[in-house]
């Protein structure tokens, strides 16, 4: 039996789309490889949103071109957010890739397998399963809308994953009933822009309509969405949040800078202003939130003041969690070709550990509260011994016990806490 093995990085879209393609593998007859070098077909799911992510995935396909030397039958696939239209140029600049499938062009890569004799199915279901292949998978991703239109200056995605296209309601619907009946016990749903779900769909459904229909699906528990866009998330969004059960307390709503020209000049369409009263509104609807937001340090001509306002954000906000990220310039996109990347490494970098301190402090309190505290916990697997899951706010949590907790829901009483994660105790399964 030929083996693949599928190399990620990138955003969760990637991770999914990496499950995705196994699924398939799998049921055309491959068999998942530990590592590169036991493996007949080789897939590289690429991210490039900064240079460093480029640098990585360069660096790996520089390491599969010495493998492809010495096994000259190994199979390199490549797809992701490398992958642009002008494929003759990547192929030329890595002639020892055999196919470079866009982000999601499933096809290609069917009919690629087709042609040397793989048996086709079709249905690229994922099969619900660990990367053990033996585990169920209680927690699976699933991508509702694809790209994005919104052309935030910075942004490479919407050059590699074109405008927005929504799956329409009733496939999704399906596609979460029939994991659910596999195991599955949670849903995340997946868009660069998860909020606008459904505007170029026929008899325009939304997101918060979607989330009705699957809060319908008996044993399925939780759900929840990412990433939203402060200037798409409706009212009725957050009402419906605050009104169905499963779907978990929890948000990211990346706001990127916390000054207003900046926000500007990055196209965000809103104000901070905009996006505090937002989080006002959420807060005061669902009060019980975990939120998290990203932010971009360093963007072209960002002064330090303006810094200081991202900073007091910061403060002044206190959410869960802060992703923060220095500026790359990223070529095609429009601060790439209208700004120049005038902030130094080293103002970039002091900047980033300042957030990631403040961030730090911020998540230790709050975190620090959950002490004492019973939390349901969704067992998703072991991790160095322990048992590991997530809250519905999506606090990691770890806990040992010498009975098997996989795909169950557990009342953990929290009992340690730290910024990343919290440390527990079973109480009970809960059913
Ligand atoms: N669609 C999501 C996230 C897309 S990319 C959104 O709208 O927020 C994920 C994160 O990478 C972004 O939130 C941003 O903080 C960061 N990012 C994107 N482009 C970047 C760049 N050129 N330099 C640094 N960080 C970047
Ligand atoms: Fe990029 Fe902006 Fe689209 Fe997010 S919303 S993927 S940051 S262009
Ligand atoms: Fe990276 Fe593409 Fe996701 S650039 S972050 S893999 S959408």
């Amino acid at each position: 039996m030929p083996r693949y093995f599928i190399w990620t990085i990138g955003c969760q879209m990637n991770k999914a789309e990496s499950q995705q393609i196994a699924g398939y593998l799998d049921s055309a007859g491959y068999q998942a490889a530990a590592s590169f070098s036991n493996a007949d077909l080789v897939i590289l799911n690429t991210c490039v949103v900064r240079h460093s992510a480029e640098n990585k995935v360069l660096g790996t396909l520089g390491l599969l071109k010495g493998l492809k030397n010495k096994h000259p039958n190994l199979q390199i696939l490549v797809t992701g957010c490398l992958v642009d239209s002008d494929t003759h140029e990547l192929k030329r600049r890595f002639p020892h890739v055999d196919l470079l499938f866009k982000p999601g062009d499933y096809p290609e890569l069917i009919a690629w397998s087709q042609r040397r004799g793989v048996p086709v199915e079709q249905r690229l279901l994922r099969y619900p399963r660990n990367d053990d292949g033996m585990t169920p998978l209680p927690c699976a991703f699933i991508p509702i809308i694809q790209g994005c239109d919104n052309f935030c200056s910075y942004c490479i995605v919407p050059y590699r994953r074109g405008r927005e296209v929504s799956r329409p309601l009733g496939e999704i619907v399906c596609e979460v009933e029939e994991l659910v009946r596999r195991g599955v016990k949670e849903v995340t749903l997946l868009g660069q822009n998860v909020d606008s779900y459904g505007h170029n769909l026929p008899g325009h459904p939304d997101l918060a309509d979607l989330l009705n229909e699957l809060s319908s699906i008996d044993d399925l528990a939780r759900i929840r969405f990412l990433t939203n866009h402060p200037k798409d998330i409706s009212l009725k969004l957050i009402d419906t949040v605050a009104s169905l059960n499963r779907v978990c307390e929890h948000l990211e709503l990346p706001v990127q800078s916390g000054d207003d020209d900046i926000l500007k000049a990055m196209r965000r369409g809103y104000t901070v202003e905009q996006y505090r009263e937002l989080v006002h509104t959420i807060r005061c609807k669902v009060p019980q939130i975990s939120l998290s937001t990203d932010i971009i340090v360093g963007f072209p001509g960002e002064t330090e003041e303006q810094f200081e306002h991202s900073l007091s954000l910061v403060q002044e906000m206190r959410v869960d969690v802060v992703h923060v990220a220095a500026y790359s310039p990223r070529p095609g996109t429009i601060a790439w070709r209208e700004y120049q990347d005038n902030i130094p490494v080293e103002v970039k970098k002091k900047r980033l550990n300042k957030i990631e301190e403040l961030q730090t402090a911020i998540a230790s309190k709050i975190n620090s509260h959950l002490q004492g505290k019973q939390m349901e916990v969704l067992v998703e697997g072991r991790k160095k011994g322990k048992w590991f899951g997530r809250t519905r706010s999506n606090k990691l949590v770890f806990f040992e016990d010498a009975g098997d907790w996989v795909a169950q829901l557990a009342r953990i009483q929290i009992e340690k806490t730290s910024p990343w994660s919290l440390r527990g105790e079973v109480k009970k399964i809960i059913n």
